[in-house]
């Protein structure tokens, strides 16, 4: 953990002017409460007595050991994700998006995540946040586990953070070689010259100290916009950018969801289509995946933990 000058030297040139300042108070909080009053968002789900209560229920119905093999059992998805105007050397091109991995769940689910990685083709590799199972606390952890992943992640990964990280990870986190996007963006080239704009942004949910237009602001003209955002609840803002497709994680689907498909909880404030797979939203294309990890309890019921291989293509899907 880095003390604040050293952080502060570190993203110097990276980050606005208070960006800093306002990111650690907003963690010094301790991470999202119950009653958010600056959002005047209510999040049941972090009440303890919710978890313990859930945890009992599932405990005397049986259904426990069912929840948490399925939260452990990684489904790969493969997905075609149109951007227009993509360059012809971009088109084919795989991204392998992975979310939500609050990777130090125990001990053991490192290792279990990382062995079903092994093998996936892909080119880059993208992370829409939450390394941490908590949204406080030592991020140690998470940070090991995250070792562990990125030893089988052979190519270059791109990640952002989500509410349950810290900022003062990300120095650890680069030192793996995954390069944190704090609202910047940067080429995905084809190796000819061309490519797509890849940009990242701060977690639009609880600390909301994402900047889609300064994470434009390098793009070269006229390059398709690709933005890696923790929740879509910055679907508005970032069709209103100008952006091209954006993918996000944060909902979990659910997470747990009824027979049929109804998540209980998504926490987020958006369109409930907005909040698991692919969806469009005026010109703006997503795709929201229901993360590879879990969190309040590390169980899973009708929404599997995924990785997505997005495909990228210049085609109308339908
Ligand atoms: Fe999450």
């Amino acid at each position: 953990m880095q003390d604040n000058d050293a952080l502060g030297r570190y993203l110097n040139g990276r980050v606005r002017n208070g960006y800093l300042t306002a990111r650690l108070e907003r963690e010094n909080g301790g991470g999202e409460p119950v009653f958010d009053r600056e959002a005047g968002t209510l999040h049941p789900e972090n009440l303890a007595l919710s978890r313990a209560g859930l945890r009992l229920f599932l405990r005397v119905s049986g259904l426990y050991r069912r929840g948490q093999r399925n939260a452990r059992r990684l489904h790969v998805r493969d997905h075609a994700l149109r951007l227009p105007n993509l360059p012809a050397g971009m088109r084919g091109f795989r991204l392998l998006h992975l979310s939500d991995l609050h990777i130090d769940v125990d001990a053991a689910f490192a290792d279990e995540l990382a062995g079903q990685l092994v093998g996936l083709e892909w080119d880059a590799c993208v992370i829409t946040g939450d390394f941490r199972y908590q949204t406080n606390g030592d991020p140690t952890p998470a940070l090991a586990g995250l070792e562990r992943v990125r030893r089988v992640l052979d190519g270059p990964v791109y990640a952002i953070l989500g509410n349950h990280d810290s900022i003062r990870m990300v120095p650890a986190i680069e030192a793996l070689g995954i390069r944190v996007l704090l609202n910047e963006g940067v080429v995905l080239g084809d190796g000819q010259g061309s490519g797509i704009w890849l940009a990242g942004i701060d977690d639009p949910h609880y600390y909301r100290q994402h900047d889609i237009a300064r994470a434009l602001e390098q793009r070269p003209a006229s390059m398709p916009v690709l933005l890696l955002a923790h929740s879509p609840e910055a679907y508005r803002e970032a069709a209103d950018a100008g952006v091209d497709a954006m993918l996000c994680g944060h909902t979990h689907g659910g997470q747990i969801r009824l027979p049929g498909g109804l998540p209980l909880v998504t926490n987020a404030v958006c369109p409930r289509a907005l909040t698991g797979g692919a969806w469009t939203w005026q010109e703006l294309r997503g795709y929201t995946s229901v993360g590879a990890g879990s969190s309040v309890l590390d169980v899973r019921f009708n929404c599997p933990a995924e990785a997505v291989i997005h495909r990228l293509d210049h085609r109308p899907q339908d």
